[in-house]
Order: C-alpha cells, then sequence, then structure tokens
C-alpha cells in the first residue's frame, strides 16, 4: 500500500504539471479526489491493511489527500489569476479621462429639507417620532376633539377606507398616541404625509407633507411656541427671522393662531414670494386644547402644552423657489436635480 501511496503522489505531480487552464484541473480534480477517483479508490483497500499497519497507512492516506487537495487550490488560484492577466492584456487601453454616466440619484427636496427641520428640533431635545398613514376615524378626528357632529369636519375633505378608518388627513392624527405614549412631560416632532380629497391645482396636493410637533409640560406657554418656532425658522433660512401670530380656530388648539414669518427673501419689505405683504403664512398651531389632553390620559389641570402643525410642502416650496405644489410629487428628475444643492 506504501507503494500505492507513493505512485499516486508521483502520479498527481506528473498530471497536474500539464494542467492549463480550470476545466483541466477539474477533470484532474475528479480523477484524483472524485467518488471513483484514485484516491477514493484507494481508501477502499483500507481495510485490507494489517491492524498494526493501519496507523501508518491512515496517515500516509491522509497526509497524501491533504496534499492533493491543497495543491489543487493552489493550482486554481494560479490559473484564476492567469485568467484575469489575460483578460487584461486582451483589452484595450482605454482613456481614464474620458467622462463618466454618473447617472447618481439625488435626494428630493423635501426630504433634504426634512432633514434639516428635524435636525434642528432634535438639537433642541424633541423626540422624533413617525405616524401611520391609515388612521382610525378615533384618532384622526375624534382624539383630536373634532366629534362627528362638529363642522370642523367638512374642513377636511376625507378619503374614507372601506373599513371605516381613514388615509390620515393631519399630522394632528398622531397626537393622540404620542401623548399616550411619551407624555405628560414631552417634546416630540412627528413628519408625515398625509392624504385629502382635493381638487389639485398649483397651491393644492391631494398628497401633502406636514410636520406637527407638540410640548407639554407644566407652565408651558405662548412664549415657548413662538421660541420654538423661530429657532427652527432661523434655522432653516439661516438668518433672524420674526415670527407674528394671528388668531386662528382649530377644534384642538385654544386659543387657536396662524403663525407668520417675516419673509426672508425681502426681510419684510414686500416681493413676491410674500405676496408685498412682508410676512408669509406658515404654520397653525395653538395652545393643546384641554380635551385633547384628557382624551389622552393627560392631566389637564396640571399641564399643559402646545402644538404646531407646520404645512410643509410651502416651506419646500418657499426655500427652493417652487411655485406650484404640483411639482413635488411629478417626479420631474430634471427640475427636482436642481435642488440637489441649491435648498442646502
Ligand atoms: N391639523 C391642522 C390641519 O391640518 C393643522 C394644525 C393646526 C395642527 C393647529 C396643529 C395645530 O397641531 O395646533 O389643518
Amino acid at each position: 500500500m506504501k507503494d500505492k501511496i507513493n505512485q499516486l503522489s508521483q502520479e498527481f505531480e506528473a498530471d497536474s504539471s500539464k494542467i492549463n487552464d480550470l476545466n483541466e484541473l477539474e477533470t484532474l480534480r475528479l480523477n484524483y479526489m472524485g467518488k471513483k477517483g484514485k484516491v477514493t479508490e484507494l481508501m477502499t483497500h483500507f481495510r485490507e491493511v494489517p491492524a498494526e499497519l493501519k496507523k501508518e497507512m491512515g496517515m500516509l492516506i491522509n497526509n497524501l489527500k491533504n496534499s492533493i487537495e491543497e495543491k489543487i487550490v493552489a493550482l486554481k488560484e494560479k490559473l484564476n489569476q492567469k485568467a484575469v492577466e489575460l483578460e487584461i492584456s486582451k483589452a484595450k487601453a482605454f482613456d481614464i479621462t474620458l467622462p463618466v454616466d454618473t447617472k447618481v440619484g439625488s435626494l428630493h427636496p423635501r426630504t433634504i429639507l426634512q432633514k434639516q427641520v428635524v435636525d434642528i428640533f432634535a438639537s433642541m431635545g424633541f423626540i422624533i417620532e413617525d405616524g401611520n398613514e391609515i388612521e382610525t376615524e378615533y384618532n384622526n378626528f375624534i382624539a383630536v376633539n373634532v366629534p362627528d357632529t362638529h363642522p370642523a369636519r367638512d374642513m377636511q375633505d376625507t378619503f374614507w377606507l372601506d373599513n371605516g378608518e381613514v388615509l390620515k388627513t393631519q399630522t394632528s392624527a398622531a397626537q393622540n398616541r404620542i401623548l399616550r405614549t411619551y407624555g405628560p412631560k414631552c417634546k416630540v416632532l412627528f413628519p408625515g404625509r398625509c392624504f385629502r380629497n382635493e381638487a389639485i391645482d398649483a397651491s393644492h396636493e391631494n398628497t401633502f407633507f406636514q410636520i406637527e410637533g407638540v410640548v407639554v409640560d407644566e407652565n408651558v406657554s405662548v412664549a415657548n411656541l413662538i421660541y420654538f418656532m423661530k429657532r427652527m425658522l432661523n434655522g432653516v433660512f439661516k438668518k433672524d427671522i420674526n415670527v407674528r401670530l394671528r388668531p386662528g380656530y382649530f377644534p384642538f388648539t385654544e386659543p387657536s393662531f396662524e403663525l407668520d414669518a417675516s419673509c426672508p427673501f425681502c426681510g419684510g419689505k414686500g416681493c413676491s414670494t410674500c405676496g408685498n405683504s412682508g410676512w408669509i403664512e406658515l404654520c397653525p398651531c395653538g395652545m393643546i386644547h384641554p380635551n385633547v389632553l384628557k382624551m389622552a390620559g393627560v392631566d389637564s389641570e396640571k399641564y399643559n402644552g402646545f402644538a404646531f402643525g407646520l404645512g410643509f410642502d410651502r416651506l419646500v416650496m418657499i426655500k427652493s423657489g417652487l411655485d406650484d405644489i404640483r411639482h413635488l410629487n411629478a417626479g420631474e428628475i430634471k427640475l427636482l436635480k436642481q435642488f440637489k444643492t441649491k435648498i442646502n
């Protein structure tokens, strides 16, 4: 058996020296290590080896097997390398200065600005949350103080689903869940996509984005609301922006306000962006109605808070100089590409 082992080892050396490519190597491997290969065949005779030689022969066979396996691996690597070199030598020289077709995507202006707004609020200690796109009637309306018979229901044309749920018409729909999760002391920002059954025109979309925020604690004031909104606007426009509040009406806030920002482009003198008024209507807001707090399990005698619902698409349009909201959902690559850097 010892002779047979030595002989096989020499045979393998001779055969392997003639291998030129990976196919030949595979044939060689099967010839020696395959089911009917020479080494496998040799091993079937192992049981005929006298007991006192079994240990020695076992070791020799194992060594042979290992060495053949190692050599096959090494040969494979060598042949692979050879194949690559061959390909390279066949390839034509190419000009590395030729322009490359870089069809790299870019972020949507809405995504870029949302990240900025989120970063600003996160830096002020806000938790950033997500809302559902399908909501229960309870969360979307009832929990924010809009019962069935409330006229405010008519302010929002709603997409109702067959099961009685809705495509959320406002990010406020997440208020109840968020206050239950984080209240009664919390600062939370929750951006989201909203839907309304609207006729679409330059300033109305059926699918649009809002960024909602709530702050609940003891002794929260309108001054706190103004402070946070000013910080956000200063961060977004990278300059000092004035804000003013006008009275508004929303069922979930009392008192309710419309927050205007001094026009970031003309500084309040009047220009085409602000319709010569010097102000831009930006963000409905107010002090959270005690009913909303109560429905979220927050003690409205002890805690109060403010909420705001930024019409985010409008901010994106102002920031990027777009005058038609429809551009934002149209997927017009040529147009969107321009904002890759501009909006930063
Ligand atoms: N949810 C309101 C809407 O879509 C916007 C809004 C107004 C949100 C006042 C608020 C708020 O949180 O306090 O029309």
